[in-house]
């Protein structure tokens, strides 16, 4: 599979499949059968920011009259939840040959500096960051959000020399400018999309519930428009397409669209490892009825571009549609 060899974030790839963060690789056994399976890179299930914060908030009673042993428990909660992460990383590294990729999930700037360094030192070959989360304070400033990006990928890169990947949420309003100011402040690649939760609601209980946890292959469509758009304005930074990529046909058109990896997760939840394989089958045999020997010559090919005066990427009504349908 020479052919289909792919560079991301200034790693060196097998092949364009990486597996994206996910339950499906928060162990050292799980990631190496991922990689027997044929993954090109694995990304860590991520370390949630707010998550330990919120434990640590939890530990705090402010009525207590021995603060110090808050502040021991809050801290031992944090180094807890860290030494467990740094672990993860340094089983999957022994016993994985292919790019391992550390996953943070942060909303503040200030816990991350520290804990990335100790990520770093641990042996993971790149770090993502991933900044999800909805903003809905009234007072909200717009830019604000994006703001947030920039600082965070700033702290980590003062302390941090390995690369740094950004996986941004489909809540923002121009992902492009964020994209070039990520490249400005140093970001190695940006992963294209990050999934919300999708909240539901039982009208029968009248409860709240989870919505459909996995992608469709109908996602898809949010994740190529803005892989083609972005990739057509910035072209210095890697993009990995996530968010319905279920089949090697989809891999081709992430990739036709300019991105150079996908990080895939629904489809193996779905289908099992054994889709890897598949799915690298099917780019391969496309790539050879279309002549490509590399992935480097057909990326882009069809990123966003006007023809005729229409560039389908930005085209938000469906004109023609309505135009003939009753
Ligand atoms: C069950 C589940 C757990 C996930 N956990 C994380 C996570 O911890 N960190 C993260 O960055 N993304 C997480 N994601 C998002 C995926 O990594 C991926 O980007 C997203 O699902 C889109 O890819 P897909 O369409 O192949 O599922 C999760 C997704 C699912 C379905």
């Amino acid at each position: 599979m020479n052919n289909l060899k792919t560079t991301f974030a200034g790693l060196q790839l097998k092949n364009p499949i990486i597996i994206s963060s996910s339950g499906l690789t928060n162990s050292a056994s799980k990631n190496k059968k991922l990689e027997e399976a044929g993954a090109g890179a694995i990304v860590l299930k991520s370390l949630f920011e707010e998550q330990i914060m919120l434990q640590v908030e939890q530990l705090q009673d402010p009525t207590s009259q021995y603060p110090e042993g808050e502040e021991y428990l809050s801290g031992y909660v944090r180094l807890h939840h860290l030494s467990e992460y740094i672990n993860l990383i340094k089983e999957s590294k022994a016993v994985c040959n292919i790019p391992i990729i550390a996953s943070i999930n942060c909303y503040t700037n200030a816990e991350w500096v520290d804990f990335a360094h100790k990520i770093e030192l641990a042996g993971a070959d790149a770090l993502e960051i991933n900044i999800l989360a909805v903003q809905t304070a009234p007072e909200y400033k717009y830019g604000e959000f994006e703001q947030r990006h920039i600082d965070i990928l700033s702290s980590i890169k003062k302390h941090v020399n390995i690369p740094v990947i950004v996986k941004l949420g489909t809540n923002l309003t121009n992902p492009v400018s964020l994209i070039n100011q990520l490249y400005a402040n140093g970001a190695a690649a940006v992963v294209l999309f990050n999934r919300f939760y999708q909240p539901d609601i039982n009208i029968d209980k009248m409860e709240y519930i989870s919505g459909e946890v996995f992608s469709t292959p109908a996602d898809l469509s949010t994740t190529i428009r803005w892989i083609g758009i972005s990739s057509a304005e910035i072209d210095k930074i890697d993009y990995a397409a996530s968010g319905g990529i279920h089949n090697g046909e989809a891999i081709v058109k992430a990739i036709l669209a300019g991105a150079t990896a996908v990080e895939i997760c629904s489809t193996i939840y779905m289908n099992g490892n054994a889709i890897i394989q598949d799915m690298l089958g099917r780019v391969e045999s496309w790539m050879y009825q279309k002549g490509f020997e590399h992935i480097a010559q057909f990326k882009g090919l069809m990123n966003a571009k006007t023809i005729k005066g229409v560039n389908m990427f930005e085209r938000t009504q469906f004109l023609k549609y309505f135009g003939t349908k009753e």
